[in-house]
């Protein structure tokens, strides 16, 4: 045999991180860290498009928030991100009323009533489709993908992708819970790049 078993995990297969942006009853935004997603092609009203896949653990005040409202956004973090978005991952905004004491700079979705994040360079507008419950703490999002925004340098296609891919600046979840980046730089072990903020 080439391959020994190993364990479950996607140490080899880093995953990109967003952050997910929903509104709180009143109105106020609300951010949290995720990674557990990807690309799905999904029929809706429109016909066929490109939807995505969410899958959201235990239960948390982005799920509450996400199956009060049927919308949310999705916020690439790039390293400049990365810090706050550490800070959304750990900290659990139903245990925390304060947890958005730190924030980026928050704009309205083009399309949806989401809070997307200005830092971020591509943002995502997401309606639920359909909610499916795997098990207790276990359940993934069907959506629709309503409307992409990006940094307007982005959809040069004069510049070769691989350059205007790396200008992003882009953090993934690797293995072994640390954060890489996509030209191959450790981040750190999840919850210290967070400790940058409360230096600041
Ligand atoms: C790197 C990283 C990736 C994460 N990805 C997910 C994920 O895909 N799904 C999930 O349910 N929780 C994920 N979490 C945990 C949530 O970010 C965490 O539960 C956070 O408290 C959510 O914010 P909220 O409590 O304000 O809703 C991740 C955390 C980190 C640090």
């Amino acid at each position: 045999m080439s391959k020994k078993l190993a364990e479950n995990g996607n140490d080899f297969c880093p995953q990109s991180l967003f952050l997910y942006g929903t509104k709180n009853e009143d109105g106020t935004p609300h951010f949290g860290l995720f990674c557990w997603f990807s690309y799905i092609s999904t029929l809706t009203e429109n016909g066929e498009g490109l939807g995505v896949m969410a899958c959201i653990g235990e239960e948390k005040l982005t799920k509450d928030l996400i199956r009060k409202n049927g919308v949310f956004s999705a916020n690439l973090v790039t390293e400049e991100l990365l810090p706050l978005a550490d800070y959304y991952g750990n900290i659990s905004g139903r245990e925390n009323p304060d947890k958005m004491r730190h924030m980026p700079t928050v704009e309205q979705g083009l399309k949806l009533d989401v809070p997307t994040i200005a830092e971020s360079p591509i943002s995502m507008e997401l309606r639920v489709q359909k909610e499916i419950h795997l098990t207790e703490g276990s359940d993934v999002f069907l959506c629709e993908i309503v409307a992409v925004s990006m940094k307007e340098e982005l959809m040069n296609k004069q510049i070769p992708f691989i350059d205007r891919y790396l200008s992003v600046m882009p953090v993934l979840a690797g293995g072994e819970l640390r954060y890489v980046t996509a030209d191959g730089r450790d981040m750190g072990h999840w919850g210290e790049p967070m400790q940058e903020l409360a230096e600041k």
